[in-house]
């Protein structure tokens, strides 16, 4: 996505707190703040196994995610590119 920051994979991984920096998540190369979304999360804090690091393993566990709607929730998160 243009206009946004770039992130490098070492920025992400240390955004794992909601107190301290924010719960970051990569997916591809958009980068996302999901800090506020987890409690909405309709999976809870199984969300938080990805602080920090790419969803892909865990969307390809749960296939709930392989939608449309899914992936335009993921979109209003995006904060950056990888
Ligand atoms: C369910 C969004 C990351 C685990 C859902 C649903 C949405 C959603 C919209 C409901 C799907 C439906 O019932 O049709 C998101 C978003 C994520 C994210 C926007 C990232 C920003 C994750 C991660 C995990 C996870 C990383 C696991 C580590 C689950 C589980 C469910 C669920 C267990 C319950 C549905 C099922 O049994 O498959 N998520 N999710 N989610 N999510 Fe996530």
């Amino acid at each position: 996505k243009e206009g946004l920051p770039t992130f490098s994979l070492a920025d992400v991984a240390t955004h794992v707190s909601a107190k301290a920096g924010g719960i970051w998540v990569l997916y591809k190369h958009g980068v996302y703040d999901v800090s506020k979304f987890i409690s909405a999360h309709p999976g809870g804090t199984k969300l938080l196994l990805a602080a920090g690091k790419s969803i892909e393993p865990f969307w390809q566990i749960y296939a709930a995610h392989n939608h449309a709607d899914v992936h335009k929730i993921l979109e209003t998160l995006r904060i950056g590119n990888l």
